[in-house]
């Protein structure tokens, strides 16, 4: 029984006493099954991506930061919902891929590069005051490049460098079969997504990076009417993301 322990934890006031309170929790339980981080404390559960070879080959590979390893939970979703729709007709989405370290660990677990799929990746690399989202510690003008450079051996990649959603109508598939929304700000989301919802197909998954974490509440409010009018009711994860199968 493994246990995977992180101390990233989003929004406490004092960080130090709230790990305390953790450790001081977990001397109170049997010491397995555990996950600490990203906002998720878990005892006496199988854990089972721990397990999966592939996914911890993958995940220990292309991971750079603490912050990273932290949300392997999320990635570990992000890897079956990719894996399930290799089955599907269509292509891979992700809004927006920052450095793009969760899209090279997809493609490891999913071998995208046998596939006949592509993968088609956007974000705006930089950042300036006037924007509604936040920045990210690697946003800067040398960022696209470095993406494009990772992954330069897999040719049915596409990096592209633009705002979600008018970059959509430059490049962007016909048929999707996976789509990851993480933009970190509703009007954008609402807008990718009027854009690619009618080409996912039957069984498409989506995810939402952000739907369940309250400080990302607007996405939530944005995207609840969005897929209740078409008839879709978004399941909150314990990760704080939101999943689709369309
Ligand atoms: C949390 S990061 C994405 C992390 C990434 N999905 C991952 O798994 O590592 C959010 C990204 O959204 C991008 N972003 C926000 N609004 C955008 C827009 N309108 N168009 C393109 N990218 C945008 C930001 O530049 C930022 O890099």
């Amino acid at each position: 029984m493994k246990n995977y322990l992180t101390t990233m934890f989003w929004g406490t006031k004092n960080k130090d006493e709230f790990v305390k309170g953790i450790q001081h929790s977990v001397n109170q339980i049997s010491p397995h099954g555990i996950f600490t981080g990203d906002n998720i404390f878990t005892y006496g559960r199988n854990l089972s991506f721990l397990d999966d070879e592939k996914f911890m080959t993958a995940f220990n590979k292309h991971i750079e930061t603490d912050v990273e390893a932290s949300v392997i939970w999320r990635i570990n979703i992000l890897c079956w919902a990719a894996r399930q729709s290799m089955r599907i007709e269509g292509d891979f989405i992700e809004c927006a891929c920052y450095k793009g370290i969760s899209a090279r660990i997809i493609c490891d677990y999913t071998d995208f590069g046998k596939s006949d799929k592509h993968y088609y990746l956007y974000d705006l690399f930089e950042h300036s005051s006037d924007m509604i989202h936040h920045s990210m510690p690697e946003h800067g003008e040398d960022l696209y490049t470095k993406v494009k450079n990772r992954f330069a051996e897999l040719e049915q990649v596409h990096v592209t460098q633009g705002a979600v959603p008018e970059v959509l109508h430059q490049i962007s598939p016909e048929k999707i079969a996976f789509l990851h929304l993480d933009l970190n700000n509703a009007p954008a989301e609402i807008g990718a997504l009027e854009l690619l919802f009618d080409r996912v197909s039957t069984g498409g998954i989506i995810i939402l990076d952000d739907y369940g974490w309250l400080a990302y509440r607007a996405q939530k409010e944005a995207e609840d009417p969005f897929f209740e009018e078409r008839g879709y009711r978004v399941l909150e994860l314990p990760t704080g993301q939101g999943l689709i199968i369309k």
